[in-house]
């Protein structure tokens, strides 16, 4: 094919590719012209995921007639008129490719009309003709697109279903909204309102209007500054976090980029106070002088160079660590050693002195219950051969196996601690407790058991994680009732959650949730499965939530299994909690039910063997 230059049309749409993705593109768009127009409301309704039309509404300054069949030129822009502009930028568009892009995909119309202007425009863009009739109108802009990429059936053929699409557009909403509390947005789905903010420029008012209370309430405050830097925003207290990172936006500027590695600068400021697997949430504002930015790196203006970022990123941290560092209430102690049970029960509690120089101290209770008492030894478990440090090894094929997953078949817990009148007895398993006392509780987490020549350390969070996880596999495979009724509790939740909860009603369902729906992003809870301890507590369903959101298809097994581990994990019983010696006895007990008892549904181990063997080489009693 000989070399030629594409014809306009072909060029353009190409173009567009770049700028215009999906639908949730077309809105960012022309959102954010609608914020450089100094517009204090902005109105976006979308129809079938924005796939059959978008609107976006604004009260800005509106374009002048004269100006308006420029704006669907390419590199047209009001923004910048020099490259070095670009330094001083104060605007969210500078390219002059948007409303061309749109209009190349798509059939485009405009209602404008300028403050200074006694007449409007009514423009319709159509195969890239402008057709301009002159018309009056309130001031401000409101641009509807419709049939989304009708003219370009590949990426047509390639988009979302709509529900998706438009649970990605409210997401889209939220993340705008919060851009910009100055601003009341509100954001409209096939006729129905699911977000509307307030535009009070007070960022705390418009977070409660997403989020709600408990999330609003869970918030401190941060502004910090540190030249070239500044922060504004709220950060989550460490006690309140999330399992994904949908709750961390960031904007530099006010603008919304997608840029995870300062998610993570921020993240790493929480460093150990947050627990392993968690996100803290938070909504910042990074102010950086316009020429330490390159925001031209992407035609989607969502990605973002910094000069000088290892500065940044350090004074990002220093301010995240000062805020939360001032607000921590709780300060650290010293663990002190305390008495669990009475001594005229006959329980004595001893302080270990560290096993080895550089380990805290620790305590062990000690409790009075035998486990079995059998006449055959235990089958070994992984070694530990660390020098210096007790890791045990956790390579041993036969103990940890992968979980089976086509065998769940074990007796169900009534409860989250209570075994089942008659516990089968897993006896490979129960073979490792053969000759052995509990001794106490390590840590608040480990489970230690004392036999002639070994000792054994049980994960109790693990081992109670593995008992609820078969329970409950057993429990949704048998059919039995998995709804307990609660007193109805309303929960209002993030649009975006709300109407992910909406696509995944059946999910829900399967897993024991009965809600309705209550308006306003609202759900009425009227039941909730039957293992919730806290039935009132929205959080668990909160919880699947990030998980439905994580997976593509929660229909698939794996990923339904995945609901499940997960449910298994938010009710199984934490570290750092002190069991009494029934609870120990009764997890012991429906461990020895399972039917898969070695790991947790993750597959990590809960049962660790230390022989006294390891002991003495580490205390140098031989070689
Ligand atoms: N809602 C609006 N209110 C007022 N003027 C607008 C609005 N939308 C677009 N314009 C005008 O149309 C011009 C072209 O818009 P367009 O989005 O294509 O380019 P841009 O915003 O300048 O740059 P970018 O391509 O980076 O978005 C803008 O520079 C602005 O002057
Ligand atoms: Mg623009």
């Amino acid at each position: 094919m000989p070399i030629q230059v594409l014809d306009h049309e072909t060029a353009a749409k190409i173009a567009a590719g770049e700028v215009i993705t999906d639908p949730g593109a077309v809105i960012k768009e022309l959102v954010e012209n609608s914020i450089d127009a100094g517009s204090t409301r902005i109105d976006i309704s979308i129809v079938d995921g924005g796939k059959k039309e978008i609107t976006v509404m604004d009260n800005g300054s509106g374009i002048m007639s004269e100006e308006v069949s420029l704006a669907f030129e390419r590199h047209a822009t009001s923004k910048i008129h020099r490259l070095e502009d670009l330094y001083e930028l104060n605007s969210l568009g500078f390219r002059g490719e948007a409303l061309p892009s749109i209009a190349a995909i798509s059939k485009v119309s405009v209602k404008t009309q300028s403050r200074k202007e006694d007449l409007g425009s009514y423009v319709r863009v159509d195969a890239n003709k402008t057709h301009i009739i002159r018309r009056s109108f309130s001031p401000g802009t409101s641009i509807s697109v419709e049939d989304i990429f009708y003219n370009t059936p590949a990426r047509l053929k390639h988009m979302k279903k709509s529900n998706e699409l438009s649970k990605d557009i409210i997401q889209l909403g939220e993340n705008l909204a919060l851009s910009h509390p100055d601003i009341s947005f509100s954001l409209t789905v096939d006729g129905k309102t699911v977000l509307k903010t307030p535009g009070d420029d007070n960022l705390h008012n418009c977070i409660y209007s997403i989020f709600g209370s408990e999330f609003g309430d869970s918030l401190i405050s941060i502004d910090y500054e540190n030249k070239p830097l500044m922060i504004s925003g709220f950060l989550g207290k460490s006690n309140y976090t999330k399992s994904s990172r949908k709750y961390q936006y960031t904007y530099i500027n006010n603008r919304y980029v997608k840029d995870t590695k300062i998610s993570r600068a921020i993240e790493e400021a929480y460093e150990n106070s947050i627990m392993i697997n968690q996100h803290p949430v938070f909504i910042v504002n990074i102010n950086i002088p316009p020429h330490m930015l390159d925001v031209n790196v992407h035609p989607s203006k969502t990605k973002i160079k910094i000069l000088n970022e290892s500065l940044i990123f350090l004074l990002i941290k220093d301010g995240i660590r000062k805020t939360l560092r001032d607000n921590t209430t709780v300060k650290e102690i010293t663990p002190k050693v305390e008495k669990v049970y009475s001594e005229d029960k006959n329980i004595v509690q001893q302080e270990i002195t560290p096993l080895l120089a550089q380990e805290a101290p620790s305590t062990v209770e000690v409790l009075p219950k035998k486990v079995t008492q059998k006449n055959s030894s235990s089958p070994e478990l992984p070694k530990d051969t660390n020098i210096g440090q007790w890791k045990p090894q956790t390579k041993e094929k036969d103990l940890f196996l992968p979980i089976k997953e086509e065998k769940q078949k074990s007796k169900v817990l009534e409860d989250n601690s209570l075994p089942a009148e008659k516990p089968k007895i897993n006896h490979e398993f129960a073979d490792y407790f053969k000759h052995t006392n509990v001794v106490g509780q390590l840590f608040h987490t480990y489970i230690l058991f004392e036999g002639e020549d070994y000792i054994l350390l049980m994960d109790q969070h693990a081992a109670h994680e593995r008992v609820l996880f078969e329970n409950l596999s057993q429990k949704l495979k048998s059919g039995d009732k998995i709804t307990q009724q609660i007193i109805p509790v309303n929960i209002k939740l993030p649009p975006s959650d709300y109407a992910l909860l909406m696509n995944h009603v059946d999910v829900f369902e399967n897993i024991g949730f009965e809600f309705d729906e209550f308006g306003d992003n609202t759900i009425c809870l009227r039941g909730v499965p039957i293992f919730s301890n806290k039935v009132q507590d929205s959080s668990l369903l909160l919880e699947i939530l990030q998980e439905v959101d994580k997976k593509v298809d929660v229909k698939k097994v794996d990923a339904f299994q995945e609901l499940v581990i997960r449910i298994a994990c938010k009710k199984a019983i934490k570290a750092n909690k002190r069991l009494s010696p029934q609870e120990i006895t009764s997890l012991i007990d429906s461990l020895i039910a399972c039917d898969y008892p070695f790991t947790c549904p993750h597959g990590r181990p809960i049962l660790v063997k230390l022989t006294k063997y390891e002991f003495e080489k580490q205390f140098k009693r031989i070689q």
